[in-house]
């Protein structure tokens, strides 16, 4: 059985991944406004991701014992100044999410839930893999600067990312 306070500090983490699946899809619509079709299929892949994480919460959370107590969810910003901001927006998120991952795994240790613990193993690696990919893409547009044939190059790229969901026994 879990605690109160694990079921809450749960919770609550369910609510920032649905919030940075809502973030990433109101990038996805940016991206397809700005005709970058490429960018904003990454996003939409991203936005799957964080629903995907958000179910692992809410699955652990019914297999402990506790129960699942939706909250709202935040708006997104909607509007950026250039194809970086988003990425930008996006790496200083996931370091947000880095943290939040770490202060709970931090309540686990200090609660001896071990299984928690052990839970969150695989999005304490996750978090190193989420903030690596956005800061790479965050670089590559710092480097491409104006240069709209590099923009379109990356675009293209971009295009090519499908979606796959984490083993079924990854969380343990
Ligand atoms: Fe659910 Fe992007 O971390």
């Amino acid at each position: 059985m879990i605690s109160d306070t694990m079921q809450a500090a749960l919770n609550d983490q369910i609510n920032a991944e649905l919030y940075s699946s809502y973030l990433y899809l109101s990038m996805a619509a940016y991206y397809q406004d700005s005709d970058l079709p490429g960018f904003a299929n990454w996003m939409r892949m991203q936005t799957l991701e964080e629903g995907v994480h958000a179910t692992m919460f809410f699955d652990f959370l019914i297999e402990r014992g506790g129960r699942v107590l939706l909250q709202p969810i935040a708006g997104p910003p909607t509007a950026w100044d250039s194809p970086l901001a988003p990425f930008e927006q996006a790496y200083e998120h996931e370091t947000v999410v880095t943290r939040r991952i770490n202060d709970l795994v931090t309540l686990a240790l200090e609660e001896r839930d071990h299984a928690t613990v052990t839970f969150l193993d695989w999005f304490v690696r996750e978090q190193v893999e989420e903030e690596a990919s956005a800061l790479a893409i965050v670089k590559q547009l710092r480097m491409i600067g104006d240069d709209r044939g590099g923009l379109f190059m990356l675009d293209r790229e971009l295009a090519a990312r499908v979606f796959t969901p984490p083993a079924a026994n990854a969380a343990g």
